[in-house]
């Protein structure tokens, strides 16, 4: 019997782990008949998959659920209920809160219980009661959803690794997404010969701590004891179809040998690289509970840049953390100019309640943490600015994803991860091609198209 069709819409915050979580929720609920929609008011359920990494990620979703307020409301006039479910991050940290703080949400599911989904949809809608489903239970959400899945597009994510074990003491995530672990080599091969087979040219792995993955040895392979991250690189390298890798995001201490090595020896694996430092001091690397030095950093990047010359280094950071003095940041600014960032993310410290740093003495006026962000990030910028002109005269492959926004226009990331524009057949999106680069800001590229190309 054919199932009524029913409008879905999902809301996605924060980070690419959760950009793949909602794709993954979407091919779970579409065998009940849910379709996706691009809005809210009239949706019959509604998904917000929250973030917590930051006060404003988390403080988003109680705004958002105010405006939903008067759609759901309308909706029950009309004795077609709408459904409002929390997933993610913050239905993780505070699901009981939100059920006190906003009556309007039916439904809490955590990062690791979406494979039920379905059956807790099933359960709200008889009883119309309240549940909260935010176990961890990694192994049994994969199995779950590793069947086929819908793709859009030329480039997806894949997730290897969930969860952390490394504790910053800034961090939400050991307690939002749970202890480190590793999806089995062989599902994972899986997942990624099915999107190729479904012409997807580009995959980024996803973990909260990617580079820690250690995942179960493919079937053949059991002597080996589990695979690190530049074995499985190299296994999937091998995939037809699949042109481009990358992997985000990492931890400088468990870049070893065999992932380093990846970056000299793998064509496919693309030239960028994710390396979050978070301080230049190391007084405050040590109260930030990362494990390692700006030095044993700085070697880790000399290292994967002898493997790889032309690599693109990103970075996060974060600024005003309790403690940090202005020789502190002034430490953190000189890293950044002995780095030479090719993009970065910068933020303020944001306490995040429960999280040793949150109890810290010393936390950091939030003046000066606001003029030490817009500091840092005139220098960020600068560099990104400036490894973008570098580019200028290159010629680079270039892969199409879209039309661009003027009409004759294409959409695509060069290797480095650089958004380029060009002018150029719609034949083209999906293809990788070569394009001269002739301008670039700091945001973008702009280039001509190789004219031995041929579109056809
Ligand atoms: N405050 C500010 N930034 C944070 N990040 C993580 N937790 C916090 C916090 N409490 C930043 C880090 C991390 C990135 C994903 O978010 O830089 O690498
Ligand atoms: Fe958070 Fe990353 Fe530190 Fe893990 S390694 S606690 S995810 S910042």
């Amino acid at each position: 019997m054919a199932q009524q069709r029913k409008k879905l819409f999902i809301k996605t915050y924060g980070c690419q782990m959760n950009v793949y979580d909602s794709e993954r929720m979407r091919d779970v609920l579409a065998p009940l008949g849910y379709e996706p929609s691009d809005r809210p008011d009239d949706a019959d359920l509604v998904i917000l998959n929250t973030c917590h990494i930051r006060e404003k990620a988390a403080e988003k979703v109680y705004s958002e659920l105010g405006r939903l307020r008067p759609h759901k409301e309308a909706k029950a006039g009309t004795g077609d209920p709408m459904t409002i479910a929390v997933a993610g991050c913050v239905a993780q940290a505070e699901g009981e809160e939100i059920m006190r703080r906003a009556p309007v949400v039916d439904l809490v599911v955590g990062p690791q219980t979406y494979h039920k989904l379905p059956e807790l949809i099933a359960q709200t809608h008889r009883a119309r009661g309240e549940r909260l489903e935010t176990e961890f239970e990694p192994v049994a959400k994969f199995d779950a959803l590793a069947g086929d899945r819908a793709v859009d597009g030329y480039t997806a994510f894949l997730t290897v690794q969930e969860g952390c074990d490394k504790f910053c003491t800034f961090c939400v995530v050991p307690y939002t997404r749970g202890a480190e672990w590793s999806r089995p080599v062989d599902q994972i091969v899986a997942e990624a010969r099915m999107l190729a087979s479904k012409g997807v040219r580009e995959i980024t792995l996803l973990g909260q701590n990617v580079n820690a993955f250690h995942g179960a040895p493919p079937a053949g392979h059991e002597a080996d004891g589990p695979w690190g991250l530049g074995r499985l690189l190299r296994h999937l390298s091998l995939i037809g179809g699949l042109d481009r890798i990358r992997y985000t995001t990492s931890h400088p201490n468990d870049m070893d040998d065999e992932l380093i090595a990846a970056h000299g020896d793998l064509e496919c694996l693309m030239p960028y690289l994710h390396l979050p430092v978070q301080s230049g001091s190391d007084k405050i690397l040590h109260a930030m509970n990362r494990k390692h030095t700006f030095e044993s950093y700085v070697r880790v990047i000399e290292k994967v840049r002898a493997a790889r010359p032309d690599i693109a280094i990103s970075g996060d950071f974060i600024v005003g953390f309790p403690g940090e003095t202005e020789a502190d940041f002034e430490a953190t600014l000189q890293g950044v100019k002995a780095i030479n960032y090719a993009s970065a993310f910068s933020f303020k410290y944001s306490r995040r309640p429960g999280t040793p740093g949150a109890s810290m003495p010393m936390q950091v006026d939030e003046v000066v943490a606001s003029e030490r962000l817009a500091r840092l990030q005139a220098v960020l910028e600068e560099q990104q600015g400036e490894f973008n002109r570098s580019q200028i005269g290159k010629r680079l492959p270039v892969l199409f994803e879209k039309a661009g926004r003027l009409p004759g226009q294409l959409h695509g990331r060069s290797p480095y991860l650089q958004s380029v524009h060009c002018e150029g057949p719609s034949g083209l999106i999906g293809q990788i091609a070569e394009v001269t680069i002739t301008d670039a800001s700091r945001n973008s590229l702009t280039g001509l198209l190789d004219a031995k190309v041929d579109a056809a």
